[in-house]
């Protein structure tokens, strides 16, 4: 790989080989890189604990050089573009940047840039899309269930702000899962029912394997009317009563962090079935296998 931006630009072979080799990092496999010393910095332009912090992990666990970078004390706030900064990442040597911005899409003008070298890995685009983390979403189901193909996977919440989604939907579609889609209706768009199909909660919590749970992402709301907390759970959350209608074997998800009580209920969060702190554990050995995948493809 030269770069991670899309699940889209990944064929199914690249997304087996991810999984198969962050599984042999969890195992405890050791990095094989083609230099001695890489230089890598992670650039968040929007908040972020599990990305940012797991890919640092990922990244001194892999015996990388990682560039501290924080947005709020760089040239940023005297209005140098995201272009820029990662033209002079790339002047500096810095071999992969990852990336989390607001923007939709800002990666296109800097991997079309011929002046700009370093890869970049796409660590969530405003509402388009969030890679890693639906490679690490990939990895806890396949680790649970050992395949996708008819594996039937609920998507369920704020579906239209969720780059999660998006991912997710794309990626597991194409794998053979059937998803499924439910949460208020404004927040859900006809365009989706090419991966899915949208169902009322009730009727799918049955009939599911996996409940993915998407948070309320009310920084994206701005102007839009609110639901309480507790309108939003009854109706559209994994409440209790409806976690006992599970199927045994079904697993809940959620990529965090986690409005309690609201998305699922607070006890849920770390109950038998909730694979949310795996999914988190995931998402360094994950990491690792995109940075070891993503540094030995740099051209
Ligand atoms: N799941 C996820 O992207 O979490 P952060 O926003 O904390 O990185």
């Amino acid at each position: 790989l030269k770069h991670l931006l899309t699940v889209e630009a990944l064929t199914d072979e690249e997304v087996m080989g991810l999984i198969k080799r962050a599984s042999q990092f969890k195992k405890g496999a050791r990095c094989i890189l083609n230099k001695p010393q890489y230089f890598v910095a992670n650039l968040f332009f929007e908040n972020s604990t599990r990305t940012h912090k797991s890919f640092e992990v990922a990244e001194k666990k892999l015996g990388l050089e990682v560039i501290e970078f924080d947005a709020s004390t760089s040239s940023v706030q005297k209005g140098e573009t995201l272009y820029d900064t990662i033209l002079t990442m790339s002047a500096l040597g810095v071999d992969a940047v990852v990336i989390r911005h607001s923007d939709e899409n800002y990666y296109h003008e800097l991997v079309e840039s011929k002046s700009i070298q370093c890869s970049i890995i796409n660590g969530g685009d405003g509402s388009g899309q969030h890679p890693s983390q639906c490679l690490l979403d990939l990895m806890t189901i396949y680790e649970e269930f050992g395949y996708f193909e008819g594996l039937k996977v609920a998507i369920v919440g704020d579906i239209t702000h969720s780059r999660v989604a998006k991912s997710n939907m794309q990626l597991l579609k194409r794998l053979g899962a059937q998803v499924y889609f439910s949460g208020p209706k404004e927040w859900y768009d006809e365009a989706f029912e090419v991966y899915g199909h949208y169902l009322p909660l009730d009727e799918l919590v049955e009939e599911v394997d996996v409940m993915m749970m998407l948070r309320v992402q009310h920084e994206r709301h701005v102007g839009e009317n609110h639901f309480s907390k507790e309108a939003y759970h009854q109706a559209y959350g994994l409440t209790i009563e409806r976690a006992k209608r599970m199927k045994k074997s079904a697993i809940i998800m959620h990529p965090a962090p986690v409005n309690r009580d609201v998305e699922l209920a607070d006890q849920l969060v770390e109950s038998l079935p909730s694979r949310i702190v795996q999914q988190m554990t995931n998402g360094v050995y994950m990491r690792m296998a995109i940075l070891e995948a993503v540094l030995n493809g740099k051209a």
